[in-house]
């Protein structure tokens, strides 16, 4: 396969004020296009062409970095403007889903003060998610371009971008209120709920 730029789902305009105009357009238009036309480059000659983006992902970790950083970006992106819509966030969250997060996770409120912590606490770039492990959501960090995918088989079913170009032209350096707004504003959760239940 080769990889390609999704459109967004929405407009440009529709996540203002969580997320603006401006930051789609360096964030989508120019971070992620850069990370597939990297990403089509490295490809060549890997020995991983013709796999799906999953397994480029996974069979890149630790054995070719630079495949590795701008696949796993791809990857996380792709799915990241799918975790957004407008008027989304909320605590009405499918049924199913929110039960699973009462059982394993203590709670909504416990799970929004946990994955915000964790996108807090991610030192430099990185990621923070909910993904599902053995049967179990579970909430986690990563560095850089990483993800649950390559970090004993979880499936990452919701994360949230805390590289510094997916916040600072809107935040500044305020992490906390980028990642409150994004649990609170812009969580796609029925797109969650899809992955949940295909998990
Ligand atoms: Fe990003």
């Amino acid at each position: 396969m080769s990889f390609s730029l999704p459109e967004l789902p929405y407009s440009h305009d529709a996540l203002a004020p969580y997320m603006s105009r401006e930051t789609l357009e360096y964030h989508h238009d120019k971070h992620h296009l850069a990370y597939v036309n990297n990403g089509n480059n490295l490809l060549k000659g890997s020995g991983l062409e013709g796999k799906s983006l999953e397994e480029i992902v996974k069979g890149s970790f630790g054995k070719n970095a630079g495949l590795f950083n701008n696949a796993g970006q791809h990857y996380n992106h792709l799915h990241f403007w799918s975790w957004m819509k407008p008027n989304g966030g909320g605590t009405k969250l499918p049924g199913r889903l929110e039960k699973k997060i009462n059982e394993d996770l203590g709670g909504f409120e416990k799970f929004k003060t946990d994955f915000i912590a964790a996108g807090v606490g991610q030192f430099g770039s990185g990621w923070c998610w909910l993904s599902v492990k053995g049967g179990k959501l579970e909430i986690s960090k990563t560095p850089n371009g990483e993800s649950p995918l390559v970090h004993g088989g979880a499936t990452p079913i919701l994360g949230c971008d805390v590289w510094e170009h997916s916040y600072y032209i809107d935040y500044r350096n305020r992490r906390p209120d980028y990642l409150k707004a994004f649990v609170e504003n812009l969580v796609n959760w029925d797109y969650v709920d899809q992955l949940f239940s295909k998990a």
